[in-house]
């Protein structure tokens, strides 16, 4: 079997662009994806980010799940800390029934303090207070997915499933209860790995959860492996490499230097040079890939990211520079293509999916 694709939309979306704009774009992007082949497409939660501007990954889900065939849908991610777990737990379990087997869950901790300031939460650099968080909310939404009697009282909040009424034990029938567990019972879930050591590839480990890295160099990427495996292992369930999810910037035309011209003067450029660049060293991801090249930070540029870091070229020049990757840090299932906002000419993005599908991943073998 062969490398999975997967598209991650964030959507690095030019500011201006309007709400409708960013909606419709999600939806055909979803239509392109599932034409292509590709078999997820993962949709972020902002409720702060002008770049990354959908705060409700679930309503593109819903469109798009209409318009489209076999691609599965995952919000990627909820963030937790946002909402209160009963409510997100309801409209999980309803619309992964709505997809019919298309969906599946990522959660995560979240990125920026000032959405988590919006929702009440000061400290949103205090990652142990969030993954703390994050822990209480599955906890109870995986209650409430078991649609058993229970009432939790706990450090963040409050949720419960009342006992249900039976009709033949007498019961009232205006009183039953709604089934609004997941399809086939529980959701798949995924988990968002970004820092070292990271906690929330421990918690995919601890609890059998689909690891999905931000590809941030080959330290951060084989720590993410090694924290997840190592806590896998520990729980009883068997890594898998082939489960892992990597975001990558890819991009792929007829020839090297076409693919190199429509990344460096398109949609793409645009979006570094104005805000992944700055967002990069900010987090810390810059120095990684410094670190891989044996360059030094007066080196980085678009250009340098373009030749260095990204997945840029012609089919061949592509699957070999995967392969590279795969050789370096053991390989992954999915690569998950970071979207990007070519809504004023959507072709090049799109014939860029089609031959990632197409014609690079056929050419890279599933690691064991
Ligand atoms: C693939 C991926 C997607 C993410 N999507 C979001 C998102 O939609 N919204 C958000 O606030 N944070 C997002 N994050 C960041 C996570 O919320 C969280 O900060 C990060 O995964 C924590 O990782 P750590 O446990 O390794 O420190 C994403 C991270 C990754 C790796």
């Amino acid at each position: 079997m062969s490398m999975q694709t997967g598209l991650i939309f964030h959507p690095y979306m030019k500011p201006g662009r309007t709400a409708r704009q960013t909606f419709d774009w999600g939806v055909q992007s979803a239509i392109a994806a599932d034409k292509a082949g590709f078999s997820s497409m993962m949709i972020s939660e902002h409720a702060s980010q002008r770049w990354e501007n959908i705060p409700n990954p679930e309503l593109i889900i819903a469109a798009a799940a209409l318009q489209t065939e076999t691609i599965k849908f995952a919000p990627m991610a909820h963030i937790l800390p946002h909402q209160h777990p009963a409510k997100l737990a309801i409209m999980i379990g309803w619309l992964s029934q709505i997809l019919e087997g298309r969906y599946f869950l990522g959660i995560g901790a979240g990125a920026y303090p000032q959405a988590s300031y919006i929702h009440g939460i000061k400290g949103g650099e205090d990652t142990k207070f969030l993954n703390d968080m994050v822990r209480e909310s599955l906890q109870i939404m995986e209650k409430i997915w078991k649609r058993e009697p229970f009432f939790h009282e706990g450090k963040f909040w409050k949720a419960g499933y009342p006992e249900e009424e039976r009709v033949e034990e007498g019961g009232d029938e205006q009183h039953m209860l709604a089934d609004f567990s997941p399809w086939g019972g529980k959701p798949d879930i995924a988990v968002t790995g970004f820092s070292f050591n990271s906690p929330s590839m421990r918690l995919a480990g601890e609890r059998g959860f689909k690891p999905v890295s931000i590809f941030s160099g080959l330290d951060a990427l084989k720590s993410h492996w090694d924290t997840y495996s190592e806590a896998a292992v520990k729980a009883g369930y068997t890594p898998l490499r082939s489960n892992h999810a990597v975001s990558q910037t890819v991009f792929v035309a007829d020839t090297d230097k076409e693919a190199k011209r429509l990344v460096m003067e398109g949609p793409i450029g645009y979006c570094f040079q104005r805000y992944l660049i700055p967002i990069w060293w900010r987090f810390g991801m810059m120095d990684g890939f410094i670190k891989d090249k044996g360059a030094s930070a007066k080196d980085v540029d678009l250009e340098w990211l373009v030749d260095n870091v990204f997945i840029v070229g012609s089919p061949d020049t592509v699957a070999e520079k995967i392969n590279t990757l795969f050789a370096k840090a053991g390989g992954w299932g999915t690569l998950q293509v970071e979207a990007h906002d070519y809504v004023d000419d959507p072709s090049p993005w799109f014939k860029s999916l089609e031959l990632i599908s197409r014609e690079v991943a056929p050419k890279i073998k599933l690691p064991k």
